[in-house]
């Protein structure tokens, strides 16, 4: 019987092979259906730990991070659950041919791509970087990592920069398909955090939002957050998630990504303030909440996904069909895959459908 899974696998596909696509779409309604299958994307003032949360959920080392503007290009991150067993590797899309298994070079590809881009410099460039990650150990999921919101330029940057950071990560909240990651430091006062006064701007009512405080560890002593984690101070309709990521010092002494993990742990569950809480705290625990989430997005938008994807079936059979005059060859083949996709995914919802009770789909 088909599952949800296999259904999220085909979404994440069809984003991917309609990015390659690019402009070539023509006038099909590719682009709509990119926007109609939604994406988790962390918003919050810089260094406030958007780049460490997304690898603590990821449960790997590969992403560029530190003080200042580290982040200057989109990354959207395709997480891929493979089979138990099977090695894990990295993929860009402007690389199509190279697997990468050491992570390491995944970050330095990530820095090397947005100095192509920007030059060395402190620049940013609304052009997104594509990278899928292949692994038994993540969830599904679409994850984009933008530049910090800030509030000056700094030296070597033009004036524009703090108007042009928050209107590229308006550009993506603004999407109704899409599920903010609000990322707040806990040491800073809430109350001027970017991530909310933006995430309110665009969803007043917190359907899609999950407000996320990090660097629990840096609160002065004899302050806790418990108003905000329960949920009282900045009332959301999703649970705030607390977290510990590493340090500059841990990331120095290259403590890894279980130890990291480890250490939370142990920071919730020894913690006076936040003992009574540590099993809804913490990167695993908000990996699973995100993805249950993404998941029933996924289920309440099948209609109309569905129903995108059979028009564009229609329009793709077309376009085809008069194919070699207009479109060049390598957008056919990438329209050819975006059609045998579609066709998969109707498949696999039609499965689904029939093999799924009423109300429930195991
Ligand atoms: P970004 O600019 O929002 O992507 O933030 P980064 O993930 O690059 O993190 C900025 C800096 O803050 C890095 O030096 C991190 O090590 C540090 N950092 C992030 N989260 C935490 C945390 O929860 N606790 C501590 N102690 N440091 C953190
Ligand atoms: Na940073
Ligand atoms: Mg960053």
């Amino acid at each position: 019987m088909a599952t949800m899974e296999s259904l999220i696998v085909t979404v994440n596909r069809i984003q991917r092979a309609c990015t390659v696509l690019g402009d070539h779409g023509g006038d099909t309604s590719l682009p709509t259906l990119w926007e109609a299958l939604p994406s988790v994307v962390v918003v919050g003032g810089q260094s406030s730990g958007k780049s460490s949360v997304l690898e603590s959920i990821v449960g790997r080392d590969f992403l560029p991070r530190g003080s200042g503007i580290v982040t200057r290009r989109p990354l959207v991150l395709q997480l891929h659950k493979t089979e138990r067993g099977l090695h894990e590797y990295g993929e860009f899309l402007h690389l199509p041919k190279k697997k990468f298994t050491d992570f390491s070079m995944v970050r330095k590809e990530i820095q090397d791509e947005t100095d192509r881009m920007t030059g060395k410099s402190k620049q940013i460039s609304p052009v997104p970087i594509h990278l899928t990650i292949y692994s038994p150990n993540v969830v599904n999921l679409t994850l984009i990592d933008l530049p910090g919101l800030t509030k000056v330029a700094v030296e070597g940057q033009p004036e524009s920069i703090v108007q042009d950071i928050e209107s590229m990560v308006r550009s993506y909240v603004e999407k109704p398909n899409c599920i903010i990651l609000a990322i707040t430091p806990a040491n800073q006062d809430i109350a001027t955090s970017d991530a909310m006064k933006l995430s309110r701007e665009v969803d007043p009512t917190g359907a899609r939002t999950f407000g996320v405080l990090t660097k629990l560890d840096l609160m002065d002593k004899g302050t806790n957050a418990i108003d905000v984690l329960e949920g009282r101070a900045y009332p959301l309709q999703h649970p705030w998630a607390g977290i510990v990521n590493r340090s500059q010092a841990d990331i120095k002494k290259n403590v890894d990504m279980i130890a990291s993990r480890r250490k939370e742990r142990e920071f919730f569950a020894s913690s006076p303030d936040y003992g009574h809480l540590a099993s809804k705290m913490g990167s695993e625990y908000l990996a699973k909440v995100l993805s249950k989430h993404l998941e029933s997005v996924i289920r309440a938008r099948l209609p109309g996904i569905t129903s995108l994807i059979n028009k564009s079936i229609e329009e793709l059979e077309a376009e085809l069909s008069h194919l070699g005059r207009s479109v060049a060859v390598d957008a056919g083949a990438q329209l050819y895959t975006i059609l045998e996709l579609s066709r998969a995914f109707d498949r696999i919802f039609k499965e689904h459908l029939d093999g799924g009770r009423p109300g429930g789909d195991r």
